[in-house]
């Protein structure tokens, strides 16, 4: 009795107006289809099948996650696109039907609908709406609201009468494998859009004394499908809401809720504060008491304890140790390991570099391909020259080494414990430990120079 997924994905989504087949425009960073996908995975489905045909190549290129693929070539319906992800279905199996552009159903709902499935009876995703143009009816006994459900009118084949029904279907459906084996042949396409209406299950399982139980999403968006952009950015914020909602009843203050995206996971410690427009992207960690500045952007970064991230930060695949104090206007570029109370001010670019316990780079500089250890104080306008046109060197500098603002330090290149480099100097040689190097040209003044004045 396993559980397998249906997820259908053909639709070509025109009202995208988009090269990108639709189930890949990006909701938080990650396709439509994954979403889908994920909530699938975590009702440990035994297998999970994706029908595909507008753009099949790319979608099956960009998706990340394990699952089977199947064909429609030609989009003849929904009932037709189920028809092409049977393989491998079993007559006991309880099988879920759904859709690759409705990306935020909860997997709660979908397990309601899984738990309701016996040989007798089927479930179907049903919600009262205001305005349900354009969803297929819910039509029940009697025609009245606690009636059972005999079936499901599209939008284009109902009456008048029918029409008025509020209550609409929003596609999904749970199943035993034998129905949806013996009853899916049974569809034909004799209706207004001369499509294989899948929707003809209901009054099929129904004529086969299989009754219909309808369950409800705690919340409308659940149901919400992605066919143009702007209903792309209405999902986009439901969900970045719920994301923000997450956080601050974990323990994170937020000044603007509306204004944090999390484009992949965020996980945190307590009392973490957050000024607006934060980007976190990819897997992030913020430790206890991390205060994070305005403007800032975070891609697969971790932050220790007691951190203080300024504004206007970007900081990308690095590590941060505890009580640091970053920016405004830092960028840490990947592979910054920083360990505690290490300190970069304003303008400076850090790339790929190793940086000991309380040391220092203040002010505007460039430290790539390096290795700092402990209490290093780099002066203002600093640069590791690590490029020599071809290949990248690395520059390290020992425990309470001092740079003097302005130097280049070319490498490959050691300065030693201690050290002190003289500013403005061009280090290319060793600067030894405990003596100071300073290679910059001897300053003379010349008593005999005039200022010229302008000739009239
Ligand atoms: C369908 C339902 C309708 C329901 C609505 C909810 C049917 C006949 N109707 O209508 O009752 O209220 O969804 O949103 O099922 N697809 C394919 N291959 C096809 C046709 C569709 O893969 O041949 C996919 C689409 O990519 C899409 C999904 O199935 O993800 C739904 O198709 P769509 O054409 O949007 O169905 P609706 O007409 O909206
Ligand atoms: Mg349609």
């Amino acid at each position: 009795m396993a559980i397998r997924l249906i997820i259908l994905a053909a639709g070509k989504g025109t009202r995208m107006k988009s090269q990108l087949p639709k189930v890949l425009h990006p909701l938080a960073g990650k396709p439509l289809l994954g979403h889908v996908i994920d909530t699938g995975l975590s009702l440990n489905a035994s297998g999970i099948t994706v029908v595909i045909g507008h753009g099949a190549e790319k979608v099956k290129q960009s998706i990340e996650q394990n699952v089977q693929w199947a064909m429609q070539t030609e989009q003849l319906g929904t009932a037709h696109a189920v028809m092409q992800g049977l393989e491998g279905i079993q007559d006991d199996d309880t099988v879920l039907l759904t859709y690759g552009d409705v990306p935020l159903t909860r997997a709660s709902t979908y397990q309601k609908l899984l738990d309701v499935v016996t040989d007798s009876c089927i479930g179907l995703l049903t919600l009262q709406m205001d305005d349900p143009t354009g969803y297929g009816r819910i039509i029940r006994q009697g025609n009245s609201a606690d009636g059972d459900i005999i079936g499901i009118v599209e939008q284009k084949d109902a009456s008048p009468q029918q029409l008025a029904i509020k209550e609409g279907n929003c596609g999904v459906i749970s199943i035993r494998g034998k129905w949806l084996l013996s009853l899916l042949q049974q569809i034909g396409n004799d209706n207004a859009q001369g499509e294989y209406y899948l929707t003809d299950l209901i009054s099929l399982a129904v004529e086969n004394k299989v009754s219909v139980q309808a369950i409800h999403p705690d919340d409308a968006w659940e149901t919400d499908g992605v066919n143009s952009r702007v209903q792309l950015a209405t999902l986009e914020r439901v969900h970045q809401w719920n994301q923000a909602q997450t956080l601050m009843e974990g323990g994170v203050t937020l000044h603007d809720p509306s204004r944090v995206d999390i484009r992949g996971v965020l996980t945190h410690g307590t009392d973490v504060d957050i000024d607006i427009n934060a980007v976190f992207i990819g897997h992030c960690h913020v430790g206890n008491n991390v205060s994070i500045g305005p403007n800032c952007t975070f891609c697969n970064a971790t932050i220790g304890d007691g951190t203080t991230i300024k504004a206007n930060c970007v900081i990308e695949d690095s590590v941060i140790g505890e009580n640091g104090d970053i920016g405004p206007y830092a960028r840490l570029r990947p592979g910054c390991e920083f360990d505690d109370n290490v300190k970069i001010g304003n303008f400076v670019e850090v790339k790929k570099a190793r940086i000991g316990k309380g040391s220092k780079v203040n002010h505007l500089s460039y430290v790539g391909d390096a290795e700092l250890a402990e209490n290093v104080n780099v002066g203002a306008g600093t640069i590791t020259c690590n490029f020599d046109g071809a290949n990248k060197h690395k520059t390290e500098i020992g425990a309470g080494a001092f740079i003097g603002s302005n130097s280049a330090l070319v490498a490959p290149v050691v300065i030693g414990a201690n050290a002190t480099v003289g500013a403005g100097s061009t280090i290319s040689k060793e600067a030894p430990e405990g003596q100071l190097t300073v290679t910059r040209a001897k300053q003379t003044t010349i008593d005999s120079w005039k200022r010229p004045v302008k000739e009239s």
